[in-house]
């Protein structure tokens, strides 16, 4: 099922989400319809459940969909996060730009560390801790910011988000033109 996906403005975005168990109700389905609902949007290659109004600690992150001429690393590329902790961040800060299917219309250039650190649980509540480098770290903290309730402009200069001022406060509004399904605040 495809789920409508909460734009920037909505408090649930804001939140800090939640820890959750093998009991939670209805996860595979709850997984299955971020999968679809982020495929479905046709630009984003991860997706957080905040994101789909929800507010527990779950994201879900499919690179194998990038051009795997330039990315042949990420072939088979797709991984479900629940309860994640990312316990270090390393390596090079590397500025790239960056888009969310939350904040429509806009890509910023944000600088994070080129590598993470992360404990986290999959699909089958099988625990593991991984170190990530490059594009995948990149999506992962960018993910792991939707859990904290921070959002990529969040790391963006002063006078750079006051130029985008303007653009944030229409999406806040719901007015954006996107393709998929959505929410405002
Ligand atoms: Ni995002």
């Amino acid at each position: 099922m495809i789920l409508p996906i909460y734009l920037y403005g909505n408090p649930v975005l804001r939140k800090l989400a939640q820890p959750i168990d093998k009991d939670y109700p209805k996860l595979t389905q709850l997984i299955d319809d971020m999968y679809e609902t982020m495929y479905r949007s046709e630009d984003g290659v991860g997706l957080a459940a905040p994101q789909v109004g929800i507010s527990i600690r779950l994201f879900v992150i499919d690179l194998s969909t990038l051009d795997t001429d330039k990315y042949p690393e990420y072939k088979d590329w797709k991984k479900t996060f629940i309860n994640p902790e990312i316990t270090e961040r390393f390596g090079e800060v590397i500025s790239y730009d960056e888009g969310c299917l939350s904040l429509p219309g806009l890509s910023e250039t944000v600088r994070r560390h080129n590598s993470v650190r992360i404990k986290y649980l999959d699909e089958n509540f099988t625990e593991h801790e991984e170190e990530f480098s490059g594009f995948s770290a990149r999506v992962i903290q960018h993910e792991y910011d939707h859990l904290e309730g921070h959002m990529y402009i969040d790391h963006i200069s002063p006078i750079r988000r006051q130029m985008i001022k303007g653009k944030l406060n229409s999406i806040a509004k719901g007015k954006v033109n996107c393709k998929y399904k959505y929410r405002a605040a």
